[in-house]
């Protein structure tokens, strides 16, 4: 199985450049089902998520022709199907971003079928909003036996006004993408304003929808009859950037991180000053600096301009180290997406979880083991430990990992960090291969 293997205790130094963002990408791909002719994509981001997609449209009868390694141009004009076969029921109960296909195929072909989404398993993962927002544009919505099967009364869906009870970035691009095409005016209230929302937006403008207010908490679409082909360019990963930008904070030494909207990073920018850190910011890059002891501080995550949950695991590992308690909350998934607290205090953390708050004792040094990806950012906090701990950490189940963060050990190796990606047989629980280096 392979895993990655970590001699922490080196500073980081260097630039590392981040790619597109996968929860822009993920969106994006599918919205493209909706376009006749020829979209082209740039800075798509290397990940698995991405090529499950490009995997499905391709079945789904699309063309896509891989330009470069971030560069593809998909041609969904002659898509016919809106029903996904079986074949592809194990690749769309993989990831989360699945269910937007439904609103695609909605908007496209007036009827959908697909299985219920995957994604990172941190709880329950409610699609009432999506339910909602789509029953709201003129759709029959049935959810059964893990399937969603949906269909437009009178075979297109109408434009209307709905109000979404949970602020949602799901359920925001769902029914962005089934109204860009939906006969008449639609406003969507109470929508999440994520970076990745504006830039579906934007896409769909470029392909000659009409949605405004993106953004904001108000999204107006006025749908048209058809989209056209075009060209878009992805905006860089805010969550991959402050990945990069937590690990310096754990590990020390300074990096730049090019290829950012510093706007994008304001909140996490501002917590790392607050815990020490220097962070200046240039038209496209960040440089971040740590070269002395770390302050506590607490945190809240909540649906942005606040702080990313996304976030949440990465920066609890930064914390570990930080002289004092820390206390950091779960603002936005409800069961508070703490499994990662197990595989930290492996390592020596000393955390406490109660309700939807982590307090975190600040210990001297974290110490190499033997830990595990519990979902995608779970595995990057895990990462981060290792890098800055003393001794050895082997990271499994690194499979999360990669579906949302392209070429992680070559960008790492690049600043310097001593990790390597090796395909060893997994032992039982609590035994250690021979190059088990005790911290
Ligand atoms: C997206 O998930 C992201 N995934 C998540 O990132 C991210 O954590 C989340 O947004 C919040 O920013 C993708 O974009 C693929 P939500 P999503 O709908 O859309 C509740 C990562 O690490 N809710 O904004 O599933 C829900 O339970 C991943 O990249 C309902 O109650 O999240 C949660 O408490 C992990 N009913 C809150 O809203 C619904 O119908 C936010 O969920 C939908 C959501």
């Amino acid at each position: 199985m392979e895993k990655y293997v970590i001699q922490g205790g080196n500073p980081l130094r260097g630039e590392v450049e981040i790619s597109g963002a996968k929860n822009a990408a993920v969106a994006i791909i599918p919205a493209a089902l909706m376009v006749r002719g020829v979209c082209r994509l740039e800075n798509l981001p290397e990940i698995s998520d991405t090529d499950t997609l490009l995997h499905i449209l391709t079945y789904l009868g699309a063309k896509v022709n891989m330009i470069n390694r971030t560069t593809v141009e998909l041609d969904c004009t002659h898509v016919q199907m809106d029903i996904l076969p079986e074949k592809m029921w194990e690749l769309t109960r993989k990831i989360r971003a699945s269910y937007y296909l439904i609103g695609a195929m909605l908007g496209r072909f007036g009827r959908a079928r697909s299985t219920m989404p995957g994604g990172c398993n941190f709880g329950e993962r409610p699609i009432d909003q999506h339910i909602k927002g789509l029953t709201a544009l003129g759709a029959d919505m049935d959810v059964n036996g893990g399937f969603i099967r949906a269909a437009a009364k009178g075979g297109r869906l109408k434009g209307t006004t709905v109000y979404l009870d949970k602020v949602s970035v799901g359920a925001t691009i769902n029914i962005m993408i089934a109204a860009a095409t939906a006969d008449g005016r639609t406003v969507i209230e109470n929508v999440a304003r994520e970076p990745h929302i504006v830039d579906l937006a934007n896409f769909l403008n470029s392909m000659g929808a009409d949605v405004r207010g993106a953004g904001t908490d108000v999204i107006k679409i006025r749908g048209v009859k058809q989209l056209h082909g075009g060209s878009y360019t992805l905006i860089p990963d805010q969550i991959e950037a402050g990945t990069y930008m937590a690990a310096v904070a754990a590990a020390g030494g300074t990096i730049r991180v090019s290829n950012v909207i510093p706007k994008h990073l304001e909140c996490i920018s501002s917590k790392l000053r607050e815990m020490g850190v220097q962070v200046e910011e240039g038209d496209d890059y960040v440089l971040v600096r740590r070269e002395g002891p770390l302050h506590r501080a607490n945190l809240k995550t909540m649906p942005y301009p606040g702080f990313p949950t996304d976030m949440h695991p990465q920066m609890t590992a930064v914390l570990c180290c930080a002289p004092g308690v820390s206390v950091v909350t779960e603002g936005v998934w409800s069961n508070g997406r703490f499994k990662y607290v197990g595989e930290l205090k492996k390592m020596g953390a000393n955390i406490q979880v109660e309700d939807q708050s982590a307090f975190v004792q600040g210990v001297d040094h974290l110490t190499g083991a033997t830990v595990k990806a519990c979902d995608l950012r779970a595995g990057a906090a895990v990462v981060i430990a290792g890098l800055a701990a003393s001794g050895v950490t082997k990271v499994e189940d690194i499979s999360y990992i990669e579906r949302g963060y392209q070429n992680l050990v070559g960008k790492f190796r690049a600043l310097g960090a001593d990790i390597c990606c090796v395909d060893e047989p997994d032992l039982p629980d609590g035994q250690h291969s021979a190059g088990w280096i005790a911290g």
